[in-house]
Parts: C-alpha cells; sequence; structure tokens
C-alpha cells in the first residue's frame, strides 16, 4: 500500500531535487568534498539510498535501508565544525527551493539528526557497548511480535523488565534504536539494522527508535526459571 501523502510538505520529485542539488555543492566543497570523494564509489546508488533516507523522513515512505549511524561512526576524522559546514550548505540548498513547508522541515530534522549523529560518534569513543552475546545454556521460549513505531507499546518506552530467569535477546532489522538501562549504571546504547543487545533478568531498560524501523526480541528461560 502506498503511503498517504495528503499532509505531505513536497513530493518525491522535490525530495530527488533536494539530495541531487544538495550533493552537487557538497562534493564541490573544499573541506566536505574529499571526505565523500574518498568513501562513496558509486554515487548514483548512493544518491539513490539517500533519496529513500529524505523520502523517509519527509513522506514517511519504508525503502530506505541504510544504516547512518556505523557508516558516520566509521569516520575517523569528524568534528562538529564538519557538521555546521554541512548544515550550513543544506540550509542554504533547502532556501533556493522555493518549498517553504518542505524547508522548514528538513532543516530541523537536518539538525536534529546532525545533532544526534555527532552525539553518537562521541558517545562510540567513550562509552562501552552493553553485551550482545547471550550466556551458554538457555532455551529460547518466545519471539515477541516485530515492533515499528507504529505498533510499539507505550509499556516498553517506559522502564521495565524482565522476570527471574528470563533473558532477551532484541535485534534491530532496520532503522535505529535506543536502547537504555534504567537503573546505574544508565548505559545507552544506538542500535542499527543487524546490531543485538542482550537483556538481562530483571535489569530495567526502554526503548525508542532514533529513527522509523523495526526490532524484535527472542525470550529465553535459564533451566528451572518459570517465566510465563
Ligand atoms: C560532517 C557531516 C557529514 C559527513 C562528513 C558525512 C559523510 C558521509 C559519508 C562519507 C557517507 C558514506 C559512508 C559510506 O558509504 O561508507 C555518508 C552517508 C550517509 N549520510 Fe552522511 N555525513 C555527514 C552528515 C550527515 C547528516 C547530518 C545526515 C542526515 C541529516 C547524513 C545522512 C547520511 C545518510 C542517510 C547516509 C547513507 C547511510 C547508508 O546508506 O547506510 N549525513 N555520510
Amino acid at each position: 500500500m502506498q503511503p498517504d501523502h495528503s499532509d505531505a510538505p513536497c513530493t518525491e520529485d522535490d525530495v530527488r531535487e533536494l539530495v541531487h542539488r544538495f550533493y552537487a555543492r557538497v562534493r564541490e566543497d573544499a573541506t566536505l568534498g574529499p571526505i565523500f570523494e574518498a568513501r562513496v564509489t558509486d554515487w548514483d546508488t548512493h544518491l539513490e539510498s539517500l533519496c529513500d533516507f529524505w523520502s523517509a523522513l519527509l513522506l514517511g515512505t519504508r525503502r530506505f535501508q541504510g544504516a547512518p549511524i556505523p557508516a558516520h561512526a566509521r569516520i575517523p576524522d569528524l568534528s562538529w565544525p564538519l557538521f555546521q559546514r554541512w548544515l550550513a550548505l543544506f540550509h542554504d540548498v533547502t532556501a533556493t527551493l522555493d518549498r517553504p513547508a518542505l524547508q522548514t522541515q528538513a532543516d530541523a530534522m537536518a539538525q536534529r539528526i546532525a545533532a544526534k549523529l555527532w552525539q553518537v560518534w562521541q558517545d562510540r569513543n567513550v562509552l562501552p557497548s552493553l553485551p550482545d552475546t547471550l550466556p551458554d545454556g538457555l532455551t529460547a521460549y518466545r519471539d515477541s511480535p516485530v515492533f515499528t513505531p507504529d505498533n510499539l507499546p507505550a509499556a516498553l518506552q517506559a522502564a521495565h523488565s524482565t522476570k527471574a530467569g528470563a533473558w532477551g535477546l532484541l535485534t534491530v532489522h532496520t532503522g535505529v534504536l535506543r536502547y537504555t538501562l534504567d537503573d546505574p549504571p544508565h548505559t545507552a546504547v544506538v542500535l542499527s539494522a543487524g546490531q543485538r543487545v542482550v537483556i538481562q533478568p530483571q535489569q530495567r531498560h526502554h526503548v525508542a527508535f532514533e529513527l522509523p524501523g523495526s526490532f524484535q526480541i527472542t525470550f529465553y528461560r535459564e533451566a528451572g526459571a518459570a517465566t510465563e
């Protein structure tokens, strides 16, 4: 089924125009250009993926399959001034499109995502990650539904925990999910497609989508534990 675009700030053609104009400017830029040219080998595919990304944000489509968090975490020399340069070019380009609703929304989203990418980039360098492998000797007993922003229960977005002896293995299929421990050390990890985190028995936690996507949890029990 096609998403309902009746409240959309723009069309798919506007998204293409924005992405193509913006990355033409990026590639010409003395500071940003070389970073992209060193990493992007197939610009046609990259631009297609970026159109899908902006279409997901602005039109609610679900074609985007990339993983921006690890893509940027891999770039060694990022800095906040580089993000500011990226944003300045982006704002210049949205201002030339003559689409005020698109400009307002895209500018705000870019600002928010740039701050998030920068925060995660810094976090990755100082924070330990949470375990992504279960201990031996557990038995799987149930899979959760596949959760998306549309069906994510409020209970999972507030502090909650599994019972004694019940473990979970959360796997992100698409999008970006933040998994946070509600008790000390209050660690938060930002997971993208393919990444997992172990949910320990009785450890209070909650989740929030950073970018729309989907995830699922498989539950495991320790030998002799009553989990239902
Ligand atoms: C300092 C600023 C930035 C730099 C230098 C930068 C650089 C890059 C590079 C080199 C790639 C390709 C990575 C690869 O294929 O290995 C990339 C991908 C991407 N970037 Fe950025 N970026 C910046 C900011 C942003 C911001 C603010 C956004 C969003 C608002 C963004 C969205 C994306 C997306 C969606 C991808 C594709 C990820 C994928 O397909 O998995 N970038 N970026």
